[in-house]
């Protein structure tokens, strides 16, 4: 579905991708982590076709319209209601709201009572969750997920990782996701990746670390302190 060869992408003189290397699979949710600064970011625009590379191949199967995206920053309009904002961007996808999936999302949610408030009185959270219902009224085959459970309290951060689940075995969605949350990456990843130093440096899933009983988090840190005098 989604393969990047070598990919190298630099800013000036400082080589931000300097070989990546891996595959997001059908059905599968893959996670990538990393420290700040990695180049998950640029990753995810480089995929999106949002901007160019210098050296080797991204092949995404999946047709354009069929992606939905999240990136770090919300993109839904802060001076029209949550509403506006939904008919805005199901038409810009030349889709029509499903009244089924609509009416679900905003329950689950809990965003049915602010469906005509304007965003910028939403919390960080309900924005979050708007964001998502966008995508989700989209009705993608692959999301491509840029933190989206960045800023949000525990409880809305395990609602979203449910659904996330949720929608890629009962939908089968194929997601493709970043997180700073390593809790969260162990226990949604079908794929865990680690990006350091400019290449993948390690991929996994929670198999692989049961068997070698190790947490996610040891692992990071062994990878990113031991990649440092590299
Ligand atoms: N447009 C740009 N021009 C110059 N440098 C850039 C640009 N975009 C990103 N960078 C640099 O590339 C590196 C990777 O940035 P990126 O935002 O991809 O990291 P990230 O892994 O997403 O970090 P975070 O976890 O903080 O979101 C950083 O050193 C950043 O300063
Ligand atoms: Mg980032």
């Amino acid at each position: 579905m989604l393969v990047v060869k070598n990919l190298k992408k630099n800013f000036g003189s400082k080589k931000v991708l300097k070989g990546v290397d891996f595959k997001a699979e059908k059905g599968k949710i893959t996670v990538l982590c990393g420290p700040n600064g990695a180049g998950k970011t640029t990753l995810i625009r480089i995929i999106l076709k949002l901007m160019k590379y210098d050296e080797g191949e991204v092949s995404l199967s999946t047709d354009f319209n069929k992606i939905g995206f999240i990136f770090h920053k919300d993109i839904l309009f802060s001076d029209i209601t949550l509403k506006e904002n939904l008919l805005f961007f199901t038409k810009v996808k030349r889709k029509n709201i499903n009244k089924e999936i609509f009416d679900k999302y905003l329950n689950l949610f809990n965003l049915k009572n602010d469906l005509n408030t304007k965003l910028s009185k939403y919390s960080s959270g309900m924005k979050r969750k708007a964001e998502l219902l966008r995508v989700i009224l989209e009705e993608p085959e692959f999301m491509i997920l840029d933190e989206p459970t960045a800023n949000l309290d525990p409880l809305v951060k395990i609602e979203i990782r449910e659904l996330l689940k949720k929608l890629n075995s009962e939908k089968n969605i194929t997601i493709f996701m970043t997180s700073h949350n390593l809790d969260e990456v162990e226990k949604i990843g079908d794929k865990i990746l680690i990006l350091n130093n400019g290449k993948i440096a390690w991929t996994g899933d929670k198999k692989i670390l049961e068997e070698e009983k190790l947490e996610l988090e040891e692992k990071f840190l062994e990878i990113v302190r031991g990649g440092k005098n590299e």
